[in-house]
């Protein structure tokens, strides 16, 4: 299938997974909020540092460490660029989300006192609440709740009633990995900087689908991982404004952190080696840099058109099938569908779907408060990536009704 913008067919040579089967059947793989899958030009990037110039960066005179440091630096300045930061030093290489929004909650520890208020919103992943409830303990500070509606958005009601000096952070997720919804950010941001409150922002569930402009955004931090934007595991970057980098103390001591070491006192090195504590994961993040190539090459603008008539088709169809409740209905979503058949527990149609070649999430998806707010054990997710296909939703739309016929 050609679109206007996207050529799919060129696209899913690019990944050798694709035309893979599972359990007979051609492979549908629809679980691209948990991990994307990986074009051979990363996997390119990968075998080429393997082969040409493995070697520990920052650290050696010799040829090797120099290319590997150029080609991790030339990485940070990619991930700079494509989110628009003002600095590179302001991208702070990370194991991926998940540590840089500890990174950032570990940081505030001594900035916090007893009665400073924290706002999560009540659809974060898990890794955006524990870290802050984590602060909370050791600080004395209150974790208040931005509520949500049945469709799935933000009300921003009792937030902006509710702001006020004790008001010190804000944490949210710039598009909810359980639901799709489009949180938005750009008013979050506005009123907490009323406030005087600082903003994070987690971006993995948004950047493969949005590109955020950080400068615009004018937010403090924000957090992707590179696993679900055609990268490997195991990276991905920390955005912090320099101020507040420069403000924060480091994560963790090691070399590489550091100015100057003795006995008695040491100094930290700058940005952003000042969070960047050991070896890193060197060849991760020139991957990491070989995703945003790979996905620039094809245009965030066109992939954003493109999964949106996806997710629409795909919704249409998903909703004519009695009994399937979508959850997650807000006006501005990305590529996400999680749904329940009525009277049929998730992971049973997970089952039948994986049976019939068809790979989704079943279950809470790290977002336990969501699943509790709908009363519910969890959900069937589909999520969309763009070297998805028409054909592809109409498998899955085929196999949801067999499951439910099989399974009612
Ligand atoms: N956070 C990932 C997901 O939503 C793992 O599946």
């Amino acid at each position: 299938m050609k679109t206007a913008t996207l050529d799919i067919e060129k696209i899913r040579k690019d990944f050798p997974i694709l035309s893979r089967k599972v359990n007979g059947q051609p492979l549908v793989y629809l679980d691209n909020a948990a991990t994307s899958q990986t074009p051979k030009q990363v996997m390119d990037a990968i075998v080429d540092y393997y082969s040409r110039y493995n070697a520990n960066i920052h650290r050696g005179v010799h040829t090797l460490s120099q290319e590997a440091t150029d080609a991790y630096e030339q990485a940070r300045i990619k991930i700079q660029k494509h989110f628009n930061a003002a600095r590179a030093h302001e991208i702070i290489m990370t194991s991926g989300t998940t540590h840089g929004i500890n990174l950032v909650a570990r940081g505030f520890t001594g900035f916090l006192k007893q009665g400073d208020e924290l706002w999560v919103s009540a659809m974060e992943h898990h890794s955006n609440i524990v870290p802050w409830q984590m602060l909370c303990e050791r600080t004395g500070a209150r974790l208040r709740v931005i509520p949500m509606n049945q469709n799935g958005e933000l009300e921003l009601a009792s937030f902006r009633e509710g702001l006020s000096d004790r008001t010190r952070l804000v944490f949210v997720n710039h598009v909810s990995n359980a639901l799709g919804t489009v949180n938005p950010i750009e008013e979050i941001i506005d009123l907490a900087h009323g406030a005087g409150a600082a903003v994070l922002v987690d971006g993995a569930q948004a950047a493969p689908h949005i590109r955020a402009d950080l400068q615009a955004l004018d937010v403090d931090f924000y957090t992707v991982s590179a696993h679900k934007l055609c990268g490997p595991t195991g990276v991905g970057a920390l955005y912090g404004k320099e101020a507040w980098l420069e403000k924060l103390p480091p994560y963790e001591g090691g070399g590489e952190m550091i100015e100057e070491v003795t006995f008695e006192k040491t100094t930290y090195a700058g940005l952003p080696h000042k969070f960047e504590a050991g070896t890193p994961n060197i060849c991760g993040g020139i991957a990491f840099g070989a995703a945003l190539d790979y996905l620039n090459a094809i245009g965030m603008e066109a992939i954003s058109g493109y999964e949106a008539e996806l997710l629409d088709y795909a919704t249409a169809e998903l909703l004519k099938i009695p009994g399937l409740k979508i959850y997650g209905q807000a006006a501005r979503k990305t590529s996400v569908i999680s749904f329940n058949l009525e009277g049929i527990h998730p992971y049973d149609i997970g089952t039948i779907l994986d049976k019939l070649g068809i790979a989704v999430r079943t279950g809470h998806h790290c977002a336990q408060p969501v699943m509790d707010f709908y009363k519910i054990p969890g959900t069937v997710r589909a999520s969309f990536s763009f070297y998805n296909t028409r054909e592809e939703a109409d498998r899955l739309v085929a196999a949801v009704e067999k499951a439910r016929q099989m399974l009612s």
